[in-house]
């Protein structure tokens, strides 16, 4: 009788353990769009917490937009974790993120939930940074040149070869930058100086951040990048001058948002949630992240820019994160600027 009940028992366990996916190991495809120390110390910390695998690729926001669309019938990522907003609007706008509204919500800064709101709760603010103007001290010293004060003078003939910006196709940080001249100055103003400006740009990387690393190498005397990222090259040790520009300056409501029909639905809800707390919002230093953090229960970096203290411009996120005018603008760039000879 105790025999018959055991092997009973037993089968059915079988039976279960082979049918039920619950019982498969969770797994998570995270696509990161930060510096890869911050994706690195986000993956571990949340396979620490949650026994939860993840395969975690980083690529640039614009790059992340272009391979979620591509792969919309069949998705394969889960998280779009960071980058700029607009690219994660224009996602929200097409559909090819998911609704979510986390229990932390209301824990997070104004901005960060307006940009949820804005598109019906597709995407998310996770952290916020103001672009600026840096370049390496001892190069500009070395090479005799003035430092650069403002976004006009970057087309001065005496910064021929010497400035560096990211295309704004792959990056986030090099639309931010298009999208803000824009606004400061008219577009037609504002497609003029980038023409001039092309003329004294050495390279137009893929990833945003990679001018000031070139700067702290000395491979560039200047680079158009988040004021944050300039900071973690000063941090490093290296000779870099941060500028606020005279004519004020645009900033990014760094985002995530939830792919649309995500393969493993719960691990990326998980993953949000986590994201969104305070903790590990306040770890983002150990990775020499110094972006402004979502959640007001975390504590910035001591070494943030103060976004409170630059003449930020009232970036419009719904106008520039609109699928229409981040194609447009990025068409008559290729078209206006990309395309031109050196
Ligand atoms: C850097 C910044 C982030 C920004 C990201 C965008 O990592 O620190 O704040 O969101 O660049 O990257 P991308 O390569 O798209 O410009």
């Amino acid at each position: 009788m105790k025999k018959q009940i055991t092997f009973i028992v037993g089968g059915l366990a079988a039976a279960w353990l082979a049918g039920t996916p619950a019982l498969a190991a969770e797994k998570l495809t995270l696509y990161c769009s930060p510096q890869i120390e911050w994706c690195n110390l986000m993956v571990e910390a949340f396979e620490k917490e949650t026994g939860i695998d993840v395969a975690m690729t980083r690529k640039s926001s614009g790059e992340t937009f272009a391979q979620i669309k591509a792969e919309a019938r069949n998705p394969k990522g889960d998280v779009w974790w960071g980058g700029t907003g607009d690219p994660h609007l224009q996602a929200a706008e097409e559909g090819l993120t998911e609704e979510y509204t986390s229990p932390v919500f209301d824990k997070l800064h104004p901005w960060a939930q307006n940009q949820a709101k804005s598109a019906s709760m597709k995407t998310v603010g996770i952290y916020a940074g103001a672009l600026g103007i840096g370049y390496n001290k001892e190069l500009l010293a070395a090479k005799g040149l003035p430092a650069p004060e403002s976004w006009a003078d970057l087309a001065k003939p005496e910064y021929k070869g010497e400035v560096q910006i990211a295309n704004p196709n792959s990056s986030g940080t090099s639309y931010t930058t298009l999208a803000t001249l824009v606004q400061i100055m008219g577009e037609d103003e504002a497609f003029d100086l980038m023409k001039a400006m092309h003329k004294n740009v050495n390279q137009y990387t893929k990833s945003g951040s990679a001018p000031i690393k070139a700067a702290a190498r000395g491979e560039t005397t200047i680079g158009i990048t988040f004021m944050h990222d300039m900071v973690t090259q000063v941090v490093n040790g290296f000779p870099i001058e941060i500028v606020a520009p005279t004519e004020g300056t645009g900033y990014e409501i760094g985002s995530m948002s939830i792919i649309k029909n995500a393969r493993n639905m719960e691990s990326a809800k998980k993953f949000y949630d986590f994201a969104l707390n305070a903790d590990i919002q306040t770890r983002a230093r150990e990775a020499k992240a110094y972006q402004v953090p979502s959640n007001s229960g975390a504590t910035p970096p001591d070494e943030s820019p103060d976004l409170t203290k630059l003449k930020l411009i009232d970036y419009d996120f719904a106008k520039y994160g609109s699928s229409a005018e981040r194609k447009r603008l990025l068409k008559r760039w290729d078209d206006e600027v990309g395309s031109l000879p050196r």
